[in-house]
């Protein structure tokens, strides 16, 4: 019979298994640098896994980030993830207690995929909640075109050419709470494109990152604007970036459902509107208090496992 063993903070081999796996059976969008970047970036971090005793094999993991702001610590619960072969046997259950012990009477967050956004509610108390849901609205890079016209009224610049401090600045319009620490970190990961886009008058006005993710796909996180023709001009300038980006198979934005404008610019970018394919993915939840965020600034979350906006 196989035995299991629970291991915190593994090597890196086991994340790199459910980077593979959730990629694999729920078409997540992670990269094998992410261990690292909220390990190294959060204040405090843990992954727990469950193996196959005496084996690095994955049979489950979640993972927990404290990140402590003017306001407390908020702490963020991300990879819930079960093998499928082991699925409903009952060892999914106690390692997300095992982190929501960790993050006792704090502030907790997280983004519940559809069938499971309830009982988080229910059972662990993640009942604060935007009104919407975030959808996905994806897009194949063979039914991409780059509009001939793209509006003239805005300009992009690479984030490292533009003032750091505004861009923090600008942040704090998308986030209340600080991310200073973290975003020159998510910036400078390995195999992503950031831009910053500008107004006429030089104010900024949003700005995006594009990542190669699993499966050949390119993950928009985050990717923000006050306006969408602010966010033609970001994507235009991010996918030309990318060398040869047509070469990758997908792109989708993951945004409130109150916000049609991601959805319009993924259209606008299609061959035709059908090609464009939508669904209910997540909702956000926190446990003591919902973060309000500028839902119609927000074409793409910046990390659906450690970050609410
Ligand atoms: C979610 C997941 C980790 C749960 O793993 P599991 O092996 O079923 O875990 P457990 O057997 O310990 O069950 C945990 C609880 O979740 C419930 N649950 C599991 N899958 C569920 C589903 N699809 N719908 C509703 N409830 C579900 C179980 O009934 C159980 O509740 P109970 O204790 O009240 O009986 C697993 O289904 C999975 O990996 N899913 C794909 C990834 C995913 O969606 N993760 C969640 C991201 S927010």
């Amino acid at each position: 019979m196989v035995e299991f063993e629970t291991i915190v903070n593994p090597p890196q081999e086991v994340f790199e298994q459910i980077v593979k796996l959730t990629s694999e059976t729920e078409d997540w969008a992670f990269q094998l640098n992410d261990y690292n970047f909220w390990s190294s970036n959060f204040d405090q971090f843990w992954l727990v896994t469950v193996v196959e005793k005496g084996t690095l094999n994955l049979v489950a993991s979640v993972s927990l980030a404290r990140w402590d702001g003017e306001d407390g610590p908020l702490f963020s619960v991300g990879m819930y993830y079960v093998v499928q072969k082991y699925r409903g046997t009952g060892l999914g259950k106690p390692i997300f207690q095992k982190v929501m012990d960790i993050a006792g009477d704090n502030n907790c967050t997280l983004t519940g995929v559809v069938k499971m956004s309830e009982k988080y509610a229910k059972d662990f108390g993640f009942d604060k909640c935007p009104p919407h849901w975030h959808l996905f609205s994806s897009l194949k890079l063979a039914d991409f075109v780059i509009p001939e016209k793209v509006s003239d009224k805005y300009t992009s610049k690479k984030w490292s050419d533009v003032d750091y401090d505004a861009l923090t600045a600008y942040d704090r319009t998308i986030c209340t709470r600080d991310r200073k620490k973290l975003m020159t970190p998510w910036f400078n990961l390995k195999d992503t494109f950031s831009r910053v886009v500008l107004d006429q008058s030089g104010n900024i006005v949003g700005y995006g990152t594009i990542r190669l993710v699993t499966k050949n796909r390119l993950s928009p996180a985050p990717f923000y604007a006050d306006n969408i023709e602010a966010a033609e001009v970001l994507l235009e300038e991010l996918l030309e970036m990318v060398p040869n980006w047509q070469s990758y198979t997908s792109f989708g934005f993951l945004y409130p459902e109150c916000n049609k404008d991601p959805l319009t610019l993924l259209e606008k970018f299609a061959k035709s509107k059908e090609s464009v394919s939508t669904g209910v993915f997540i909702r956000s939840q926190f446990t003591k208090k919902l973060i309000p965020t500028p839902d119609h600034k927000v074409y793409g979350l910046a990390d659906c496992a450690h970050q609410y906006v």
